[in-house]
């Protein structure tokens, strides 16, 4: 079973949703431990809460971004960490990380990439009036936002609902999103061709 490690710096309902499939079984993975680069964050809450390790590791306390991530770098290798799930990770990962765990690293998004970027993305498609948004779940390259897709889902939008309600129809299909291509991405081997992934 592949050990995966989450990095989470806010609510964490996407590491809830990973926690709730790995107890039922639908998720085959050891989640060896949660890191946030925030003290509050709730999603250390709900890790300590599943009796799963959980680190505060504050940025400020290091010389330099790749000081900061050699010390995760550190971790990750104690628990022999094979895949990094980035779920709501307020901060952008160097090259160095992210060739160091190249095509082992995912990510959520809330939109359907490559529309709408950034930490806005609900705000910016609702204002934008689009009539269809989504998530995209992708693998992390050096450019925020931009790796290969691994999975999306479309969520309508209707025109009617505010825009809290088009978040709360968004975090639900993450959460359904982002177990099931994590699992997928854990148990079967996949293959690149160049931006596409390929699912065997
Ligand atoms: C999610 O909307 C995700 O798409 C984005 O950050 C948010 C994290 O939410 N990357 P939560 O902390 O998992 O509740």
């Amino acid at each position: 079973m592949k050990n995966i490690a989450v990095f989470a710096s806010g609510k964490g309902t996407n590491l809830q949703a990973i926690i709730d499939n790995i107890a039922k079984g639908t998720l085959k993975v050891n989640l060896a431990l949660v890191i946030s680069d925030k003290q509050n964050a709730f999603a250390l809450k709900r890790a300590k809460r599943a009796g799963i390790k959980a680190l505060y590791l504050d940025p400020g306390k290091f010389s330099s971004r790749q000081a900061y991530e050699r010390q995760i770098c550190g971790y990750l290798k104690k628990d022999k960490v094979d895949l990094i799930v980035l779920a709501g990770f307020m901060r952008i990962l160097s090259p160095f990380f992210v060739r160091r765990y190249k095509n082992r690293i995912l990510n959520i998004h809330p939109s359907l990439l490559p529309a709408f970027k950034g930490g806005q993305a609900i705000k910016d498609a609702y204002s934008y009036g689009v009539k269809v948004t989504g998530v995209t779940v992708h693998l992390v390259d050096e450019k925020v936002d931009h790796g290969p897709i691994i999975e999306q889902r479309v969520v309508a939008v209707s025109g009617l609902e505010s825009v809290g309600e088009l978040e709360a129809k968004i975090h639900k299909a993450e959460h359904e999103v982002y177990p099931e291509a994590i699992a997928r991405i854990a148990s079967r081997r996949f293959i690149l061709k160049g931006r596409r992934v390929v699912i065997r």
